[in-house]
């Protein structure tokens, strides 16, 4: 017997830069200032779209005849059949101020494939506890870390703690309630609010490092846990950093992600950068050589000159979309909130804020 089988659409390549025009196909209202939004249209581009716990896209828009691009977590784990994120209303912010209160559905935006390190292997290991500390909209990544964490095996555990103003202002509050609720042995919620009076005082006021360290002390054995994941602005971040190390968690077991690093200082001169060189990349499987010169401010702006599909979204070192590994020469950056040690030392550099160090250098894209 022969069967008959319709032939397969092709499937849709990205388009010039590496964006997919997807489709605003749910808006969800979460608190006064932020909604979740689900992208659809990606059937038709087969797997480009999948994805890791912990990964974020990049959407991108043009306002006033500017290309604006802002990196959005995923807000669901691997497997959940659906593209969701989760936004915040910034004050005067272009991006978010469009997708919380002007995108509708059927709306159409620029989204890049899925990318990003943070929480790489969560949902590899089983039998292990983690911990995720975040505040704002920094709980967006953690909710899909702990969701993949706790789906991957019975003797995963979780403490999560969510620092925010007041129980009106946590964002997915139901996608948390509901992974309590189902894992309600395995998961341990901490919300701290400072402008909402709980029954524990050790529960109000905000995430700095001597109620970071009360908490953890309270809520279980920091040294019992793996794996750190903390999410949010610099100062939570660095607040649970300084109370991870005090409490003598190695850096090695504490992964970041950051969403916004605030009014940092960028040096105009980087000790050891040469002012002339010529850069090779290889990028979506095609190499270019590209003179870079000291008009250039960085070695990503060189080679979107001749490449205008050269990744990138914040263009200050916070992202890391636009990382790239160094194969020969030698490069150095003005900053870097994006990359841990590990990374580094295996030559990945922040094209956005690398500049040459050598006549030559060669680099190897990684997204
Ligand atoms: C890896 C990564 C993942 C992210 N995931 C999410 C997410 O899941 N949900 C989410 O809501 N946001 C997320 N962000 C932040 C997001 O990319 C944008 O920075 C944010 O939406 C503001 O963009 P905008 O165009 O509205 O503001 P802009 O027009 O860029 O900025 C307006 C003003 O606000 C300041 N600003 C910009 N971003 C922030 C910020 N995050 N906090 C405080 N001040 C800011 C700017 O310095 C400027 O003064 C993420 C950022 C990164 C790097
Ligand atoms: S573009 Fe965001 S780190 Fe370079």
């Amino acid at each position: 017997m022969t069967s008959i089988t319709s032939p397969q659409p092709p499937v849709r390549q990205l388009g010039t830069g590496g964006f997919a025009p997807l489709r605003i196909a749910e808006i969800e209202a979460l608190t006064g200032d932020s909604v979740a939004l689900t992208l659809g249209g990606t059937e038709e581009y087969g797997t480009t779209f999948d994805f890791r716990a912990g990964q974020h896209l990049t959407l991108r828009r043009e306002f006033d005849g500017r290309d604006v691009r802002r990196s959005y977590s995923l807000c669901v784990p691997p497997g959940a059949g659906a593209l969701r994120i989760a936004v915040r209303r910034i004050d005067g912010g272009v991006m978010s101020t469009w997708l919380t209160q002007e995108a509708e559905i059927g709306d159409e935006i620029e989204v890049s494939a899925p990318t990003g390190d943070f929480g790489r292997g969560i949902a590899e290991a089983t039998g292990r506890h983690v911990g995720l500390i975040g505040a704002g909209s920094g709980v967006t990544p953690l909710v899909s870390l702990a969701a993949a964490h706790l789906n991957a095996g019975p003797d995963n555990t979780a403490l999560m703690v969510l620092g925010n103003r007041s129980s009106a202002s946590v964002m997915l509050a139901e996608d948390l309630y509901d992974l309590k609720n189902r894992y309600a042995a395995r998961m341990q919620l901490v919300h701290v609010f400072s402008r909402e009076q709980q029954v524990a005082d050790e529960l109000n006021g905000h995430l700095d490092p001597a109620r970071i360290t009360r908490l953890l002390q309270l809520f279980g054995t920091p040294a019992a846990v793996a794996d750190w994941y903390l999410c949010g602005p610099l100062p939570v971040v660095d607040n649970a950093r300084t109370a991870l190390t005090d409490l003598g968690v190695s850096q090695a077991a504490v992964h970041s992600e950051l969403f916004h690093a605030g009014a940092v200082a960028r040096p105009a001169e980087v000790a050891g950068s040469v002012a002339e060189s010529t850069i090779v990349a290889t990028l979506n499987g095609r190499r270019t050589t590209v003179s870079m010169t000291a008009d250039n401010p960085s070695i990503l702006d060189a080679l979107l000159g001749v490449r205008s599909d050269a990744p990138f979204a914040c263009r200050s070192g916070v992202c890391g979309t636009c990382r790239a590994r160094c194969v020969s020469g030698e490069a150095v950056m003005r900053t870097n909130f994006a990359l841990g040690e590990p990374e580094v030392e295996a030559g990945v550099i922040l094209t956005c804020q690398a500049l040459p160090a050598s006549s030559a250098v060669e680099l190897e894209y990684l997204s």
